[in-house]
């Protein structure tokens, strides 16, 4: 992997009086990283995803776009997203997680950032997305909407939540 490809940023998470400084790494997903993303698909199912979800991660993942990326924190994966799509306009966001682990110190939000970043940068308009009630409001603090509802649209008690994000 080139040094160049690589985008690195430090957050800073606070846990009661420790603050911590987390460096976060940005680049593209690369074959290695399958098990790693599949991994973190497990640790969030069933949770946040759905068990028949698995096999459209795995197809997805032998063929991803190249615009998805991974996010590494000394040099091991714990967060993966990507903005897809030809159109201009809009673009999709494809499967965005947070290994369990990794969860609740700002891994989510510096992909948001990055997301509204790339996005806006790219003249996109608007982002399409689809998640569940459970991480719905996680979307919304970036301004998404829900544009419907499919109740046990991915699992019994999950339901389907397409949002759209518009920048
Ligand atoms: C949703 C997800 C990406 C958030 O990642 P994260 O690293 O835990 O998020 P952060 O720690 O950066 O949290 C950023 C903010 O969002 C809030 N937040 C995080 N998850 C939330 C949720 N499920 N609902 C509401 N708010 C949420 C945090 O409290 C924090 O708020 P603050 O800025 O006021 O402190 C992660 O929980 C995840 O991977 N979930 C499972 C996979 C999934 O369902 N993905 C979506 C569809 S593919």
């Amino acid at each position: 992997m080139l040094r160049s490809s690589v985008e690195t940023a430090t957050q800073s998470s606070q846990f009661g009086n420790i603050c911590l400084m987390i460096d976060f790494a940005f680049r593209p997903y690369c074959n290695d990283d399958f098990q790693a993303c599949i991994d973190i698909f497990d640790a969030n199912c069933p949770e946040y995803l759905a068990v028949i979800e698995r096999q459209d991660y795995e197809k997805f993942l032998e063929d991803p776009p190249k615009s998805y990326e991974v996010c590494e924190v000394g040099g091991q994966v714990i967060g993966v997203f990507g903005l897809s799509g030809d159109s201009k306009i809009e673009k999709r966001l494809d499967w965005i997680m947070v290994g369990t682990k990794a969860q609740g110190m700002g891994v989510g939000a510096r992909i948001m950032e990055r997301v509204i970043h790339q996005g806006r940068k790219s003249n996109t308009r608007k982002v399409g997305l689809a998640t569940s009630q459970k991480v719905a409001p996680f979307f919304e603090k970036y301004g998404a909407t829900t544009i419907s509802i499919t109740k046990d649209g991915w699992a019994l008690g999950l339901d389907r939540v397409d949002m759209v994000l518009p920048l």
